[in-house]
């Protein structure tokens, strides 16, 4: 199996100011000026792209965006387009956050206009899927999953697929402290494997890195991290402390 180099994003909602934002950068940057063959990525919201943009244009730590909208310009009041996105700096963007699904009413079909909007504006976009606890215990994790990744990723080409993220992240992980247990992580991160298998083949399917997502943390991330299919990490409130974050970042040595 060909080696990934594992990412460890870190979301950090609608969290922090642009002032705050540059202590946690600088407290990451140089807590851990050698990171090893890890990607780390920060997701500020958009307010602070440009900022952390040029903050960072030394540091190894690279950008993403929380958001975008599927168009690249228009009257759409309130919204991000991907071209000012990547334009403020951004080389990532986090797509379908299950805050943005349960609060924004974001279907799997917006979803997908938002992934294609991605690659049109040479962004990387961080897929994120994952099942609610009622799903989960009516035992349609599999089907879930599935459509989120069919719907999602509907006309995406293989080599587009290549660079994608994925982010598995059970909503009942999210925030609460319950983290999923190693086995099912690693269960549902095989089944997305052999999803993308069979939609674009094996080696698009390799080359593709399944990050998981929900309540990581130091005391949790290497176990997680460890798993075969699972090539990082998505963490929200971990991230907002420097010396947790480098913990987790580590875990992946
Ligand atoms: P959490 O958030 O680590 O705080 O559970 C993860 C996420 O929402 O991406």
């Amino acid at each position: 199996m060909r080696k990934r180099i594992p990412i460890i994003a870190g979301n950090w909602k609608m969290h922090l100011t642009a002032a705050e934002a540059v202590q946690l950068v600088d407290g990451i940057h140089y807590g851990l000026p050698f990171p090893g063959d890890v990607d780390v990525i920060v997701a500020p919201p958009f307010l602070s792209l440009p900022g952390m943009a040029n903050h960072l244009r030394e540091s190894y730590i690279g950008i993403a965006a929380q958001n975008l909208h599927f168009e690249d310009q228009g009257a759409f009041t309130g919204e991000c387009s991907g071209k000012q996105v990547k334009d403020a700096g951004a080389d990532y963007v986090i797509v379908g956050h299950s805050e943005r699904r349960q609060y924004f009413a974001e279907t799997d079909e917006i979803i997908n206009k938002k992934i294609k909007a991605s690659y049109r504006n040479s962004l990387v976009p961080i897929l994120c899927i994952g099942e609610t606890l009622e799903e989960r215990e009516r035992g349609e994790v599999s089907a879930i999953i599935g459509r989120q990744l069919a719907v999602g990723l509907l006309d995406v080409p293989g080599p587009e697929a290549a660079r994608l993220i994925i982010a598995y992240e059970p909503v009942w992980a999210i925030g609460t402290g319950k983290t999923a247990l190693p086995g099912q992580v690693e269960d549902v991160h095989r089944l997305i494997r052999v999803s993308l298998a069979l939609k674009y083949g094996g080696l698009v399917a390799d080359a593709v890195r399944i990050l998981y997502g929900g309540s990581v943390k130091p005391s949790n991330s290497k176990e997680l991290l460890t798993l075969p299919n699972v090539d990082g990490a998505l963490v929200g409130g971990a991230s907002l402390k420097a010396p947790d974050f480098i913990e987790i970042i580590k875990s992946t040595g």
